[in-house]
């Protein structure tokens, strides 16, 4: 049977797909700082597309590296075969991660990075005569994907309500704390001793039975929950005790959104595996990765027997598209200094963030890097509707935000210059003015 409406046919992702099908609002093109709706009117980009277009969109260089690698080998298999872009993509990527996280695997997407990282914790825990350490921590509030394993070591209710996740899962708490850290600019003061919980789980469940813990370093997709002072480097602490893989899920924060190429190299402490994807294509084609310490691929395929070593791998892992993009992304971050840009223009983009302050339903302004989370008191008996509204009166004016929650969060191209810094938050103080 056909249906006549052309928007029936695809089931969007992460959408309300009633409200959207009843007033769409489409992307028809991009170019650098802006998109295009339907009407051909410029939306001025706040979000970097999903966190994911950190140079800007349709890049000269990484559109022509694309159609050359497409039109010269449209794909090759990487399983018992290579091609040359895949080793060098691999190599610059381990050059610009931590000292010793120099092994890299590749996925297609935030979500298999973060199973591919899952699993191959447990591979070393089991490799290194670990076996019985198969427990993985998250964290409340937690976003690692939408996989099994993602799910299951995320933190947000509604990813999970449907699904049994893995078994033998555990979390720490979240690091949110209004009551303390409300209009935090940078890491907030308070909350340090949250990663001690980590101490709790290991007297509760046996340090010999936990594999890896996995938190981003800052927590993105439910708000910008930016990480207290000294609580990453606390919780690398714990971990190095008790013999616990610890995961920095970087999906977003690598690759320039809060300076340098990880946050993990910004703020100075070293995981032992970090995720990523998103930006390490400038999302002009999909693809992840997961930088894995040199020590836990060695223990994994030293210890194996002749053959494959480990047995995981996608069709796509190291994509011949995917890589041309992911070359000429990490030459256009060299070439303009992208990965300086938070340095450069945080203060004044956590100035103009703060200058919500005192604006309508404003409860908390939060920024780090080239990211800010605003906050907003909910509606009574009507919680997330505020922040979808002012998400719908931005894009109606010409503005792309997230909204997440009741959080409004900002995380543009790394390109942007002043001028757009003010008209982001000058349009959103006007909105904020506006709703109700
Ligand atoms: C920290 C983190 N991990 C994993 C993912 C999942 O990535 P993807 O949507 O590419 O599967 C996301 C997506 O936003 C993310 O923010």
């Amino acid at each position: 049977m056909r249906d006549n409406d052309p928007l029936a046919a695809f089931w969007m992702p992460f959408t309300a797909n009633r409200a959207f099908k009843a007033h769409p609002r489409q992307l028809i093109a991009a170019k650098d700082m802006h998109y295009r709706d339907a009407a051909g009117n410029p939306i001025l980009d706040g979000t970097s597309g999903l966190w994911c277009s950190n140079a800007g969109h349709c890049r000269t260089t990484i559109v022509e590296a694309v159609a050359q690698a497409a039109a010269s080998m449209d794909f090759g298999p990487t399983f018992q075969l290579g091609h040359p872009l895949a080793f060098e993509l691999a190599s610059r990527v381990a050059g610009l991660m931590p000292e010793g996280l120099d092994r890299i695997f590749f996925t297609n997407s935030g979500s298999e990075s973060v199973d591919t990282a899952l699993k191959i914790a447990l591979a070393a825990q089991r490799a290194r005569g670990q076996g019985t350490r198969t427990r993985l921590i998250g964290r409340e509030r937690g976003y690692h994907g939408t996989g099994f394993g993602g799910i299951s070591v995320g933190g947000i209710v509604n990813n999970r309500r449907w699904w049994q996740g893995l078994p033998g899962v555990d979390h720490l708490p979240h690091t949110h704390d209004l009551a303390r850290n409300a209009f935090s600019k940078g890491f907030p003061a308070h909350g340090k001793e949250l990663a001690d919980d980590l101490e709790r789980l290991v007297a509760l469940h046996g340090a010999e039975t936990i594999a890896a813990v996995i938190v981003e370093p800052m927590a993105s997709s439910t708000g910008v929950l930016v990480p207290p002072v000294g609580y990453l480097q606390r919780l690398r602490e714990l971990c190095t005790r008790h013999g616990i893989i610890l995961i920095f899920d970087e999906v977003i924060t690598a690759f320039g959104r809060v300076g340098g190429a990880t946050a993990s190299g910004q703020w100075g402490v070293t995981p032992d595996i970090i995720t990523l994807a998103k930006g390490l294509t400038n999302a002009a084609v999909p693809m992840g990765a997961v930088a894995v310490h040199r020590s836990i691929h060695d223990d994994i395929v030293g210890n194996a027997a002749d053959g494959i070593e480990l047995f995981h791998g996608y069709t796509y892992s190291g994509h011949p598209l995917a890589c041309a993009a992911g070359l000429a992304t990490l030459d256009l971050y060299h070439d303009e200094g992208l990965f300086d840009k938070a340095d450069e223009l945080g203060a004044y983009w956590a100035e103009a963030a703060h200058g919500l302050r005192g604006r309508p339903h404003v409860i908390d302004i939060r920024t780090i890097g080239l990211v800010a989370g605003i906050e907003l008191q909910p509606r009574d008996g009507a919680p997330t509707k505020r922040a979808t509204e002012l998400f719908h009166a931005c894009f109606d004016n010409g503005l792309l935000v997230r909204a997440t929650g009741d959080i409004i969060a900002l995380s543009p191209p790394l390109i942007l210059e002043k001028a757009h810094i003010d008209e982001m938050f000058g349009k959103l103080g006007d909105l904020l003015e506006r709703i109700g």
